[in-house]
């Protein structure tokens, strides 16, 4: 297991699409166990592939709620959204800021795990809903910059403290 280095803007690798996962072998197994070490490390809510540099559709999240579940989510596709939100937000790919978005009031996304078992997650009004937006937007190439508010709706903040204080880091 090792801490990896956690990509940040500019860096183009957060504006691909990860490729599907296809083969559930020792290296995803590894990949997956390095990227819940680095979320971790950085006090994270989640952390997508790309943020390690893997393009790979693989994410990890650990909703402090629900302290020592990691959902460890491959391949996730978002089956359907609904409703809007404003929330607070920040990325461990952007330190140093925070956020206001709009996100969905409700989200369901299925994934696979380790094994290439197909699960349903269905989540609304909290944080595994949040994250779930975040992580899965990572993996399309897209960050939370671009659910902004108004293009003012950015600031800094004192980093790098834990950031599942206020606004969680993902
Ligand atoms: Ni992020």
């Amino acid at each position: 297991m090792a801490i990896l280095p956690i990509r940040k803007l500019p860096d183009p690798v957060l504006r691909q699409r990860a490729k599907r996962v296809t083969s559930f072998d020792a290296v995803l197994r590894r990949l997956v166990d390095d990227m819940i070490d680095t979320m971790h490390y950085a006090h994270g809510v989640g952390i997508a592939g790309n943020q390690v540099g893997a393009l790979l559709r693989v994410c990890i999240i650990e909703i402090p709620e629900e302290q020592g579940r990691v959902r460890v989510l491959i391949n996730p596709e978002v089956l359907s959204r609904s409703g809007e939100r404003e929330l607070e937000e920040g990325c461990l790919s952007y330190p140093g800021y925070r956020g206001d978005t709009i996100r969905s009031e409700r989200v369901v996304v299925r994934a696979m795990d380790l094994s290439g078992k197909t699960f349903t997650i269905k989540a609304q009004d909290d944080l595994l809903a949040h994250a779930l937006e975040h992580e899965t937007d990572h993996l399309n190439g897209r960050i939370f910059l671009d659910h902004l508010t108004s293009k003012d709706a950015i600031w800094t903040v004192d980093e790098p403290e834990p950031a599942h204080a206020q606004a969680p880091g993902q």
